[in-house]
């Protein structure tokens, strides 16, 4: 079967807010991301995923739409947009649009309609419902982002009734079992498609269908941050019966068009469940991205979790589903420091993550900074942090009486504002991202992290990315070929092959800050030659003894 587009594509996200400013209001646009877009394509990316560009007050950076169809002001113009996409286009590459369906600004047009009467036309574009005889809200259902007192539901004076907010309070959730709004919806994505843009990326598209009856969560609220009795049950919302039929009408009077490549973010998928929404003979979404690797805060990958992880998502790619391969985006903290080693090993333990990112089955996808190796930060005060997940909890836990210090190394570690500091470009003011002042302040290690740093230096974290791009265009196992692991208890090195009809690749890996022995198992004969590695004198699968240095990794093709 011939092969979609996006089966071969290289992904790379891109945070516009953080990424480049040219007019030095502090916040990264559109006439930046032109301007960058040739280091992109030296990158060896085909395929942007844009984070929200439309028109927002910003609560959360853009995922709280206010017209779906304006870009930013602060970002640009649509005309500065058609001119992206044009230029990308004849760069080969692709764009594609997050797009909000779940919720929408409290700002935006429906909402404030919406919200006016009983009778208004727009009324049932949202969840409305009555406070219980005591005042109270419709259920304990409590919202990701903790704001307020915890709940879900925030009561409308105008509306005279509470309505529901699965995210923040300037972010009601959309009523997906009103016709008109499923056709309004539909009717702006063909727009978009229109125009020229080449698929989406679907935030938390699991989440549309909600729990009929609204019933209350039997789940007890978890004892650190929750409030008033509001528990943060997912399964109300996820997954829930009735999502499938949703999304079949999305492919039917959209995604389904030719050509349009969608991405679901998966909140609350895995092996099991997500063939129904990824199969192609669902013609529901073209790919899926989960959480079982890159999760905000899970722990450091270990090497077996890695090895069930891909071999649990490889039945599915067996069975006809494409996913994403990703450690992280603008929801995460920096690979390199949630997994790797930000100090020592810090450019070879960020090669190391890519090498299993682009070596594995499915679509890479490249968080923008990664290429350079950025790491975490840590500010000094609340007051810098911009996130809503670590704002909300932060005053949650006072709230719960624990002190400012304790509070804020809790939630700073796991803030997704660690992925979202401006991209370092030099070691010039503000790291080259903008003359005026950074709308989030610049990661204080960028005088030695930046593109600059990284391309002048004998070891690039950016030219190894280079080599890893050019293995999925050079390579056809990189993208065809079945995966098996090898050393399969091996608690610190990552073993495997990938074999497609032309060829077999090998990589290996030490997902470790130590020396470790490392020995091929004898079932795999014949010579091998190596394609890439991120130590000089590597290992050289001699089939005796060996020793991998800290971080080692490298690809084999047999001979
Ligand atoms: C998704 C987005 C995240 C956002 C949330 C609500 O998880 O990736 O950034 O806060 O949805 O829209």
């Amino acid at each position: 079967m011939e092969k979609k587009w996006w089966q071969t594509a290289v992904g790379y996200e891109i945070y516009c807010k953080s990424f480049c400013d040219s007019d030095g209001d502090g916040i990264g646009d559109l006439r930046g991301v032109i301007s960058k877009l040739p280091m992109l394509k030296d990158l060896g990316v085909t395929c942007i995923w844009f984070a929200p560009l439309y028109v927002s007050p910003q609560a959360d950076n853009g995922y709280d739409v206010a017209d779906y169809e304006a870009i930013n002001p602060d970002y640009g113009t649509m005309e500065d947009f058609k001119e992206l996409l044009d230029l990308a286009h004849s760069m080969g590459i692709r764009v594609i649009m997050d797009m909000v369906l779940n919720h929408s600004s409290d700002e935006h047009r429906w909402f404030q309609e919406s919200r006016k009467s009983k009778d208004n036309p727009y009324r049932d574009y949202y969840i409305w419902r009555p406070a219980k005889a005591d005042g109270s809200e419709p259920n304990n259902w409590g919202s990701y982002f903790r704001e307020g007192n915890g709940s879900a539901w925030q009561w409308d004076e105008v509306a005279g009734e509470y309505y529901l907010h699965q995210y923040g309070i300037k972010m009601p959730d959309l009523n997906w079992e009103c016709q008109a709004l499923r056709e309004e919806i539909y009717g702006m994505l063909n727009r978009w498609l229109d125009f020229g843009i080449d698929g989406f990326r679907l935030d938390v598209i699991t989440r549309l269908k909600k729990m009929p009856g609204f019933p209350d969560s039997t789940k007890k609220p978890e004892p650190k941050l929750d409030r008033n009795g509001f528990v943060v049950d997912r399964d109300m919302c996820t997954n829930v019966e009735g999502i499938h039929q949703i999304i079949r009408e999305l492919n039917r009077r959209v995604f389904g068009r030719e050509d349009c490549f969608t991405m679901g973010e998966g909140a609350g998928v895995n092996p099991t469940n997500a063939p129904d929404y990824i199969l192609p003979e669902r013609q529901e979404l073209d790919s899926i991205y989960h959480f079982q690797l890159a999760s905000r805060k899970g722990p450091r990958l270990t090497a077996e979790q890695f090895r069930t992880v891909q071999k649990s998502w490889a039945k599915v790619g067996e069975m006809g589903g494409t996913y994403i391969q990703y450690l992280s985006n603008h929801d995460s903290q920096r690979q390199v420091s949630q997994h790797g080693s930000d100090k020592a090993y810090r450019t070879r333990s960020a090669q190391l993550l890519g090498t299993l990112m682009h070596t594995t089955p499915g679509i890479p996808f490249i968080y923008q900074g990664e290429e350079i190796g950025m790491v975490n930060v840590r500010f000094d005060s609340i007051d810098d942090y911009n996130c809503c997940y670590t704002v909300g909890p932060y005053y949650a836990m006072l709230d719960n009486g624990f002190d400012p210090a304790t509070a804020l190394a809790d939630v700073a570690q796991t803030s997704r504002d660690n992925a979202r500091t401006p991209y370092q470009w030099n070691a010039q003011k503000n790291a080259g991202f903008t003359d005026g002042k950074p709308w989030l302040k610049v990661n204080p290690r960028y005088e030695e992290i930046n593109l600059e740093a990284d391309l002048a230096a004998e070891d690039s974290v950016f030219r190894y990315y280079q080599k890893l791009t050019a293995l999925r265009r050079e390579h056809p196992a990189i993208v065809e070929g079945n995966i098996s692991f090898l050393l399969e208890e091996d608690p610190n090195v990552i073993c495997y092959t990938r074999v497609c009809e032309k060829e077999t690749l090998l990589i290996v890996a030490n997902l470790s800050e130590e020396e470790v022995a490392f020995k091929l198992p004898e079932s795999v004969k014949g010579g091998f030659s190596c394609l890439l590695r991120n130590v000089k004198e590597g290992i050289g699968l001699t089939g005796e003894n060996e020793l991998l240095a800290p971080w080692e990794c490298a690809v084999f093709v047999a001979e």
